[in-house]
């Protein structure tokens, strides 16, 4: 008996350098044909150009980690973080509801104040306080106009073995430093970028790809680690692993000096809580969010390996 092949899907990803765009490249790799495009190949400022590369890969699905992150930068840099954060991802839903693709796009806690008690619903009032967040907000805002199918996954305190994150920082500061500085009343989960892909490509395999693309429960998900702390305490579990694997450090965990936020002013407000409810991304697609630091450990191993 012949058995008629299945066709293979392609995946389109933007921003493959960074953090979350490096890790979608392992995690999507099973899925199908994954083309993995840094800015020099899709540059999100050019919309003729990302239509163009849309309208000729014809992909099933397009996952967008690509961003203008750099959070205090955008409140001078405007109308970029806009083109980046807002035009950009707008252009790629008009174009996946014409193909009838899903996209896949990723936001962030900064769409809140951060002045909830407990943590964030999706349905909660958003009021972003910087460029970034407002931008950021703006992308949903465009998604949801377009009327795709679309995959939209808020998430924080994003940290990668690939890129800079909090955690390579603050290593990077207990080798060198006998003592550190760190804010202890901003609330969240560290979430790694391999969980953030992981989930991502169970979603796409289990609910676009071998679902039934019509019944896809598309919408604005919150996605981190389960638990919660603060930076000092995510520093200090940080140099604590560290200092277990045998990594010497200057800076001993009784020197970690916790700070309020006040002390250590920034252009860009920060949310002072970003805590995210994963409830309905778990009870909807059947996923499980480990600890955060189990996520922390597994990244220590990779980066200091
Ligand atoms: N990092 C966090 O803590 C955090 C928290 C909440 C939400 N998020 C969201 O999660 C997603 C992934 O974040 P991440 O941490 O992986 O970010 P990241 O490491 O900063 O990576 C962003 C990528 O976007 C690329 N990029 C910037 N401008 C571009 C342009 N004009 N055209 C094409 N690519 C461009 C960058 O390219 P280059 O490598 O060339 O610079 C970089 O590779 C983003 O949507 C972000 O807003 C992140």
């Amino acid at each position: 008996m012949r058995h008629k092949t299945p066709s293979i899907p392609t995946l389109l990803v933007t921003g493959s350098n960074g953090q979350v765009g490096f890790e979608l490249r392992r995690s999507l790799a099973p899925l199908g044909r994954v083309v993995a495009l840094e800015r020099a190949g899709c540059d999100l400022s050019r919309p003729d150009e990302l239509r163009r590369i849309v309208r000729e890969l014809r992909p099933d699905v397009i996952v967008n980690p690509a961003a203008y992150t750099a959070v205090d930068k955008a409140e001078t840099d405007i109308e970029a973080a806009y083109a980046i954060n807002s035009v950009a991802p707008g252009v790629l839903a008009e174009e996946a509801k014409t193909l009838g693709s899903l996209l896949v796009h990723y936001s962030t806690d900064y769409v809140f104040d951060g002045r909830k008690d407990g943590s964030y619903v999706e349905t909660d009032k958003v009021n972003p306080q910087s460029v970034y967040g407002k931008s950021k907000l703006a992308g949903e805002q465009a998604i949801a106009a377009s009327g795709v199918q679309a995959l939209v996954l808020r998430t924080c305190w994003v940290a990668g073995a690939h890129g800079s994150n909090f955690a390579k920082t603050m290593l990077k500061l207990g080798r060198e430093r006998d003592s550190l500085r760190v804010i202890a009343d901003q609330f969240g989960a560290p979430t790694t970028a391999s969980l953030i892909a992981d989930v991502t490509a169970q979603i796409v395999a289990r609910h676009w790809l071998s679902g039934r693309p019509a019944a896809f429960a598309g919408g604005v998900y919150h996605l981190a680690a389960a638990g919660e702390t603060s930076w000092h305490g995510y520093a200090t579990e940080v140099l604590r692993m560290a200092a277990a694997l045998g990594v010497p450090l200057q800076a001993n965990l009784e020197q970690i000096e916790a700070i309020p936020a006040t002390a250590y002013p920034l252009p860009a407000p920060r949310p002072a809580n970003s805590r995210l409810n994963t409830s309905k991304l778990r009870e909807t697609f059947g996923i499980h969010l480990p600890d955060w630091q189990q996520g922390i450990r597994l990244l220590l191993d990779q980066i200091l390996n």
